[in-house]
């Protein structure tokens, strides 16, 4: 996929904004991204969710580690790098890391294991199940040339893992590339995923022990291309923020609104406003996490990629509110 969007130069901006006061210090730290743990290595947390559990944050990612190289034969820019696992970082206040491992590892030496370095696998999620107490991880599962398009479970009898993978499916007999997990107040959750190649997101109602689909499923955004679902709540409104699909290069976000998560979806405009929007600040959305719900405060998580050399791809968070059912997002 072409290059369509000029890529601009991010300028480090202190944010003011009123966060309470365990992430006071969040504006500023999220200006930068995420960047180092508490040992000083570089976080390794790609198209990264944050699970929040007895009050602490669990950050999964994908493990982007040795060299980069071009898929042949695509028609498109699918650059790869080893798929090294997905790692796990926990927090207790979303500014220093500790390094808990790799919450689920890939394998070597076998192409056509599911987990293999030389496969996809990419945007973990995580919940946590209190009926089977169970951590249950969501993951998007290919193969280098996108042939695929499987959703992949793993699960754990605790938060940080090691994770157990157990399978992929196609949910419904349908594609699921980029993707992510939600779970209601009411326990229920769902797989939200780009399908058909790309063209339609779906929403498919997880069974009660979050492990497979239902036949519940929906279809929305119809036609618009849109992959990178970041989905959130606040008030009982449903809002899902999506970026175009333009390979490793940044687009413009937009964002939908639902009053229930299996009902009719209205796709708004770009939630980014102020220089850079057109790009997303020159990022790709993979999770919004709630601060405070009722203030309508949240972090905008994002990734910015580096195609060439995917293991230098670094992070974005921005603050995220929401003002009389509009979300806004700005760098400053
Ligand atoms: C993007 C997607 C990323 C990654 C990439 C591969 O569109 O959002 O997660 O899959 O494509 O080219």
């Amino acid at each position: 996929m072409d290059k369509k969007y000029p890529t601009i130069l991010f300028c480090f901006v202190l944010l003011q904004i009123n966060l309470p006061a365990q992430t006071k210090q969040l504006p500023a730290a999220s200006a930068k991204g995420l960047t180092t743990d508490m040992d000083g290595n570089s976080i390794n947390a790609h198209g990264a969710g944050i699970l929040k559990y007895n009050n602490t944050y669990y950050l999964f990612g994908e493990i982007k580690k040795g060299k980069t190289w071009l898929v042949a034969n695509q028609s498109w820019e699918d650059y790869r790098v080893p798929a090294g696992g997905i790692s796990c970082y926990s927090s207790k206040d979303l500014i220093t890391w500790k390094n808990e491992g790799i919450a689920m590892k890939s394998l070597t030496g076998n192409a056509s294991n599911e987990i293999d370095t030389g496969r996809v696998i990419e945007r973990p999620k995580v919940i946590y199940n209190g009926r089977t107490k169970k951590f249950v991880m969501w993951m998007h599962i290919n193969k280098n040339d996108y042939s695929l398009s499987h959703a992949g479970v793993a699960i754990s009898d605790k938060p940080a893992g090691p994770y157990t993978y157990l399978e992929s499916v196609a949910p419904n007999e349908q594609m699921s590339r980029d993707m992510t997990l939600f779970k209601d107040e009411d326990g229920k959750a769902y797989l939200i995923y780009a399908s058909e190649n790309n063209m339609t997101m779906q929403i498919c109602l997880l069974n009660d022990d979050y492990l497979s689909p239902t036949k519940n499923y929906i279809r929305i955004l119809e036609n618009q291309h849109r992959e990178a679902p970041a989905l959130f709540k606040q008030n009982g409104k449903y809002f899902l923020i999506t970026s175009l699909c333009s390979g490793w290069d940044p687009n413009p976000a937009t964002y939908a609104v639902a009053n229930s998560m299996m009902g009719t979806w209205t796709q708004k405009e770009n939630p980014c406003v102020g220089s850079g929007a057109e790009t997303t600040f020159n990022s790709q959305s993979t999770f919004v996490l709630p601060i405070d719900e009722k203030k309508g405060q949240y972090i905008f998580m994002a990734d910015k990629w580096n195609k060439f050399d995917l293991q230098k791809s670094d992070y974005l968070w921005l603050p995220l509110n929401i003002t009389n059912g509009q979300i806004e997002i700005k760098e400053n």
